[in-house]
């Protein structure tokens, strides 16, 4: 299988993965300080930590007037894709992972389809070779979006029942309508992506000053169109996004652009709920999101892995090793077998199985880095067959969500559909537009990933509860592309391994392997001797910021306690 998946060319990796990075932390460089440590908020009822503030605030309200945490999500989610217009949206998609008070685990995917006339060559150019040009720049990347489907399913099913989605809507529409005063992260961002929002007029009006430069921090925001669209579909629900007069705005406006949806493709997009994907580590239970969300499995898989250390007594050197270790192979599971489970068959038992994770780790020399060349995606499996953004919400029934949903690149493909107000994604460069070929994080995939009709890309996104005796324990999530499943892991084993307060779990220095490129990279800020530890096992190490967003709760005896990660500016922990 290995021949099957060649080496990523690191010098295109690298520049497409500093290209990502930027977008996350457009401050962010090579000598960015260590990270600053992250504040720990304590709440005794319910608490959100988000990425912009406004909106967890406006969560925070809706689970004081009663509601739970899909109330609160809904009403959160909806609100960023107003206030935090680089990837809270509604023209892209995620995925929400909730645990009700009951017992029950709910995922919902959101995520984009391709639209109908998409196949596996819409992303090759006249060579036959994958064309980053279309699959991330044009408006052929954008997919239908999923949020709209996705937060009206969540609150028409597990929603408290004492709102109506108008209601949880109300203060998104009042901050489109009114405009609310950009703040540093979003103005930081917009000057960075105004090459891409420039290529279009109806993006310029939004988020541009009359002289068409980008609006500055300190400047109005205001959103006519986007708070006409959302009042629509909090008047009419989700039907007033996906047909009639919106549809057809963005329909047309993708069409004009180039791209190929078509009104059909919106009318035929549904939200589906999948079956979680679960795990156990030490005794507590893992609740995350199963594909089209690599996340999950990969997640589950790597934490198996590690069950067998006896990590809380390694040093940390040794520790994060063999985590680096582990991280190669799941990551290569990943390129191997994932894919649209709608689709694909993936052997989702078996590579979440505590023997499959056996077989793995009797691979693993505690001495000696195992090439990325020599590991064989797929072990021994038969054929058995900045941008994104993660928030967490507990309320105080015992109801959980952990949501985490994107426009893939931060403001997506920068096109506003005239007339909706709506910014759109380029979700399809994750697919993998030509096998080998790697995306815009850098990672390869083959068939299972390959483009098509209605399919819907390969995610990392991983929005998780752990759960422990039955109850949500830590609520985690993050954006970053790749580095995404692997900073959920570090979250997960800080906290359970190494005893930390989620606030240092969440601040902790992380490492990053994907399997190809056969590096590890180790955050800006980590321990010189866990560099040379991981270089004397005959690893390549890269030290660099690795922009990731970890906002988590953790719930103890002493009350909810939040974090929200200081990596990237702008997120708020509150609640009540
Ligand atoms: O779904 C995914 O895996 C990516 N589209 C997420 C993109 C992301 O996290 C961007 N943030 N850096």
């Amino acid at each position: 299988m290995s021949n099957r998946l060649m080496p990523a060319n690191f010098v295109r990796w690298s520049a497409l993965c500093l290209l990502a990075c930027a977008l996350l932390a457009p401050a962010a460089s090579a000598q960015a300080p260590a990270i600053a440590p992250a504040q720990a908020v304590t709440a005794e009822h319910g608490m959100v930590v988000a990425q912009e503030a406004i909106a967890a605030r406006i969560g925070v309200e809706t689970l004081q007037k009663g509601g739970n945490a899909v109330d609160a999500a809904v009403a959160t989610g909806f609100a960023m894709a107003v206030t935090y217009p680089r990837a809270g949206n509604i023209g892209g998609g995620g995925f929400m992972v909730i645990h009700r008070a009951g017992g029950e685990d709910i995922t919902i995917d959101y995520r984009e389809t391709a639209p109908a006339a998409i196949n596996a060559k819409s992303f090759l150019d006249a060579q036959g070779n994958a064309d980053p040009q279309k699959s991330r720049n044009s408006a052929l990347a954008i997919g239908v979006p999923g949020t709209v489907a996705g937060l009206a399913l969540a609150e028409e099913k597990y929603g408290s029942g004492k709102f109506t989605l108008a209601q949880l809507m109300a203060p998104a529409i009042a901050l489109a309508r009114d405009g609310f005063t950009l703040a540093d992260d979003t103005a930081d961002a917009l000057p960075h992506d105004w090459p891409k929002l420039q290529r279009w007029p109806s993006s310029v009006k939004v988020f541009g000053k009359a002289d068409g430069t980008p609006l500055a921090e300190g400047d109005k925001l205001v959103q006519p169109d986007l708070a006409e669209t959302l009042a629509a579909i909090a008047k009419d629900g989700p039907r007033a996004f996906y047909q009639g007069p919106v549809a057809d705005k963005i329909a047309a406006a993708v069409q004009a652009a180039g791209g190929v949806m078509t009104a059909d493709d919106l009318k035929n997009y549904h939200a589906v709920e999948r079956v979680p994907i679960r795990g156990t580590y030490r005794g507590y239970h893992i609740v995350s999101m199963p594909p089209p969300s690599s996340g999950g499995i990969a997640l589950v898989e790597m934490l198996n892995i590690l069950e067998g250390y006896d990590l809380a007594h390694e040093p940390r050197a040794q520790e994060l090793y063999l985590m680096t270790e582990a991280m190669k192979r799941a990551y290569a599971d990943r390129a191997w077998f994932l894919g649209d489970p709608d689709v694909v068959k993936i052997p989702i038992p078996r590579l979440t199985s505590k023997g499959y994770a056996a077989e793995w780790r009797a691979s693993i020399n505690p001495a000696h880095a195992t090439a990325a060349d020599d590991i064989r995606a797929g072990g021994e499996v038969r054929e058995e067959g900045h941008n994104t953004t993660h928030f967490s919400i507990i309320d105080q029934f015992g109801n959980a969500v952990a949501n985490t949903y994107t426009l893939n690149f931060s403001f997506g493909v920068g096109l506003v559909a005239d007339g909706a107000g709506i910014l759109l994604n380029n979700e399809l460069d994750d697919f993998a537009a030509k096998a080998n070929s790697p995306n815009a994080y850098g990672l390869l995939g083959d068939e299972a990933n390959a483009p098509g009709p209605g399919k819907r890309p390969l995610s990392s996104m991983t929005p998780t509860i752990v759960l422990k005796d039955g109850k949500p324990f830590l609520i985690t999530g993050s954006p970053g592309g790749s580095l995404i499943i692997n900073a959920v892991l570090q979250v997960v084993t800080n906290v359970i391994d190494r005893g930390m307060d989620i606030a240092s779990a969440v601040s902790a220095p992380r490492v990053h392997n994907q399997w190809k490129p056969d590096i590890v990279f180790a955050e800006t800020g980590i321990a010189d001797d866990i560099v040379a530890t991981l270089q004397a096992r005959g690893d390549t190490v890269m030290v660099r910021p690795l922009p990731t967003s970890a906002n988590s709760i953790l719930s103890t005896p002493a009350g909810f306690i939040g974090a929200a990660d200081p990596r990237t500016r702008g997120a708020l922990a509150a609640g009540y």
